[in-house]
């Protein structure tokens, strides 16, 4: 008698974590409110415009640049713009989509890279399920900033740091290898 009821208590837990999975994909997004997202639209990163606090980099795939530029140096937070395209180190980047894309995440989207001296190639992207190269899940981490920061870290918004000092941040942003191409054209 204790094997059939093993198998029943099997049977629940395994249909519990479909459902549970299936709950998980739900986290939809919705299709129209999605911008186009292609590799050529990420740009090496001391080409984009630089936060006023100096720590990240921003653009807009939509042409809104300046309504972004607004937010990024507002002292008191506000709403991205959709298009709105940020980036801190070159491999890891936050996107908003048009609003109501996702709810879960005020319609970011959060892009891993490989980046190169060739460009850039999508590795992993999603709303609260990308996990970057240190292991850290994207969203766990942001989702943390207070909400008038958008999910934006800054150094001050409430998050958790990066396992990296500014020190090494600012290297990594001074070399890109993106940038050598246009470098090289310079010369
Ligand atoms: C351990 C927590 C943590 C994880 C995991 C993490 N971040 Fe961040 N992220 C931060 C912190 C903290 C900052 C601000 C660092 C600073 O400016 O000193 C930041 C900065 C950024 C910025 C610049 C804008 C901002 O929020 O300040 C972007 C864009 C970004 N991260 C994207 C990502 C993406 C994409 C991933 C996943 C692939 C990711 N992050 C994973 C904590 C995290």
């Amino acid at each position: 008698m204790v094997i059939p009821r093993f198998k029943n208590t099997l049977k629940i837990s395994l249909m519990l974590s479909v459902s549970l999975l299936l709950i998980g994909q739900s986290n939809s997004q919705d299709n129209d409110k999605q911008l186009d997202v292609t590799e050529g639209l990420f740009k090496c990163l001391t080409e984009m415009a630089k936060s006023d606090s100096g720590s990240f980099f921003v653009d807009n795939i939509l042409g809104n640049l300046e309504a972004t530029i607004e937010v990024a140096n507002s002292e008191s937070g506000g709403e991205y713009p959709a298009g709105s395209l940020v980036s801190l180190i070159p491999t890891e980047v936050m996107l908003k989509h048009r609003e109501g894309w996702n709810e879960g995440t005020n319609d970011w989207e959060f892009i891993e890279l490989n980046v190169s001296e060739t460009g850039s190639e999508i590795i992993g992207r999603g709303t609260t399920d990308v996990v970057n190269r240190f292991g850290g899940n994207c969203f766990g981490c942001h989702q943390l900033a207070r909400p008038e920061w958008d999910l934006i870290c800054g150094s001050d918004h409430g998050c958790a740091p990066l396992p990296i000092d500014r020190e090494t941040i600012v290297a990594i942003q001074n070399s890109d290898p993106r940038c050598v191409k246009s470098d090289d054209n310079d010369l």
